[in-house]
This record gives C-alpha cells, sequence and structure tokens, in this order.
C-alpha cells in the first residue's frame, strides 16, 4: 500500500493493540523516545483478540495498519503479543515502512537473561498456540528448553483493577505452578496486560526468577532500529501523543492510568473498515 508522502524522522510512530494493554507499550516508548509523536490506536471494539483465530486477527490488523499508514506513521509497532504472533509477515506485504512486532525484542532479551536455559513464557491462548517465543527463541538457540503457559485470566485482572489481592494471588499460584516447578530461572510476560500484574507474578515465581517485559524491551529496539534507519525526530521538545479506539472510550480514558502511568484526556473513537 502506497503511503501519500516518504514519512520522514518528524512522522509520527504508529502504535496498536487490541485495546488499552499496549498502553504498557506506549508507556516505554514514551520513556526511551520522549521526543516521538505517537498514534496509539485500541481495538476495543472488537478485543479480547487473544482467543480469537489467526485469519481473524490478522485481518483486524491490517484494517488498524491502513488507518496508521494513511496517517502518514515512520514505523508500526504491533504492541499486542497475538496480533505480534500471527500479523507481523501480513502486514510488511503492505507497507514498506519498518513493521516492529514484540516477540523478538523480548526473545532476545530473554536469552542474554537465562543461565539455566529454561526460559517461560507465559501469554494469551493465541500467543501460546502460535508458538511463537518457542520459534523464535529456537532460532537463536535450539537447546533452549521453553516452556509456555496460557494464563488468560490475567487480562480481565488487570482490566478491573485486581493486580495484587487474594484472588489474583490464588490464580496466579494456580497458573504458575508447573512453570515454576520446571526450574526455569526467567519468565517472559508475552502479553499486554501482564506487566500490570508483575508484582504478583514476581512474588509467585519467587527472586530466582527474571521476569522479561517484552514492551520495554521493544522500545529499547525501536530505538536503535530509528537511529539506524536516520529516523529519530530531530525535534527537542515533548513529542505529541494522539489516542484512537474503536469503542469504549470513556472506560478506555478512566483505566488508562494503570497502564500508562498517566491520565489520557482526549480519546477519539475511530471506525475501521
Ligand atoms: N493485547 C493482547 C496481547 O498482548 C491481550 C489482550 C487480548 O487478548 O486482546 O496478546
Amino acid at each position: 500500500m502506497a503511503n501519500k508522502k516518504k514519512p520522514d524522522g518528524r512522522s509520527p510512530i504508529g502504535v496498536f493493540d487490541s485495546g488499552i494493554g499496549g498502553l504498557t507499550v506506549a508507556r516505554s516508548l514514551f520513556e526511551f523516545l520522549p521526543n516521538e509523536n505517537i498514534i496509539y490506536v485500541g481495538d476495543t471494539a472488537r478485543l479480547p483478540y487473544g482467543t480469537k483465530s489467526k485469519e481473524t486477527v490478522i485481518s483486524y490488523s491490517v484494517e488498524i495498519a491502513k488507518f496508521l499508514l494513511n496517517k502518514n506513521v515512520k514505523m508500526i509497532i504491533v504492541a499486542c503479543n497475538t496480533a505480534s504472533s500471527v500479523a507481523l509477515h501480513r502486514l510488511r506485504q503492505i507497507t514498506k515502512v519498518p513493521v516492529i512486532g514484540v516477540i523478538k525484542p523480548g526473545c532476545k532479551a530473554a536469552i542474554a537473561a537465562t543461565n539455566n536455559y529454561k526460559i517461560g513464557v507465559i501469554g494469551t491462548l493465541g500467543t501460546v498456540q502460535s508458538y511463537s517465543y518457542k520459534t523464535q527463541i529456537h532460532k537463536y538457540d535450539r537447546n533452549i528448553d521453553v516452556r509456555s503457559k496460557a494464563c488468560s485470566l490475567f487480562v480481565q485482572l488487570a482490566e478491573d483493577g485486581w493486580t495484587d489481592n487474594k484472588i489474583a494471588k490464588m490464580i496466579a499460584k494456580e497458573y504458575l505452578a508447573d512453570l515454576k516447578e520446571s526450574g526455569i530461572d526467567t519468565l517472559i510476560l508475552g502479553c499486554t496486560h501482564y506487566p500490570v500484574m508483575s508484582g504478583t507474578i514476581a512474588d509467585v515465581m519467587g527472586k530466582r526468577v527474571k521476569l522479561i517485559d517484552s514492551g520495554k524491551e521493544t522500545a529499547k529496539e525501536v530505538k536503535r532500529i530509528l537511529d539506524r534507519l536516520n529516523l529519530l525526530n530531530p525535534q527537542r521538545s515533548p513529542g505529541k501523543h494522539k489516542f484512537f479506539v474503536t469503542d469504549f472510550q470513556k472506560k478506555f480514558k478512566e483505566i488508562s492510568e494503570r497502564f500508562l502511568g498517566q491520565a489520557i484526556h482526549d480519546v477519539k473513537k475511530i471506525r475501521l473498515s
């Protein structure tokens, strides 16, 4: 798909997620790239993506990418782990701008962190069933033992703010028991919502296990890529941030602080076609 004019350093970065969770990725982007203009799209009308088929997630992702390309973005960051697991290849077919997912940066960081070559991955059902993390890790090193577990309820707990109460801890213990037992020393938080639950996850897994936040690793990688491509924004002033959702603007604004660390006041509703 052709862009209107060739994006340059001053063009915005497009970020998208199935909904609110991608704000944990946006938070890291704001931290590492404070001068970048960022356009965020949350597909709140159609979430969750984690329980949908590959074909559906790909078609939703293409629609959002087209919206972002119309805004002349210089890069697309797929903040959603589920969409990153299944849609990157297709998205790269429709644009020449770099399309960056969260899987590879998360894997690289986990490989650098592990000492015993046992890595755990937690994510949505879609992410776990795609084997995206396992496949990526094995591209680097086939000897690494990768254990995965879908922790679907964490998404709802994070959205409801039940991140460190008794129920959260009970559910986390149940989900993580096998991974803990397996002796992994590194655990990838392979879902946008899980960094919000990281305190509880860390408590359950114990001090020996390092947690890897794929979103944070992606933000660091994005900075390196923009630098390499000479596409960092030369402006010295803070970047502008725009937020678009496909539904539930009010709820998005209300719970944004928990995910982003700051309240969002201006959220526009869009229709994707
Ligand atoms: N954003 C999704 C992910 O990171 C989690 C929420 C959903 O299932 O849509 O996989």
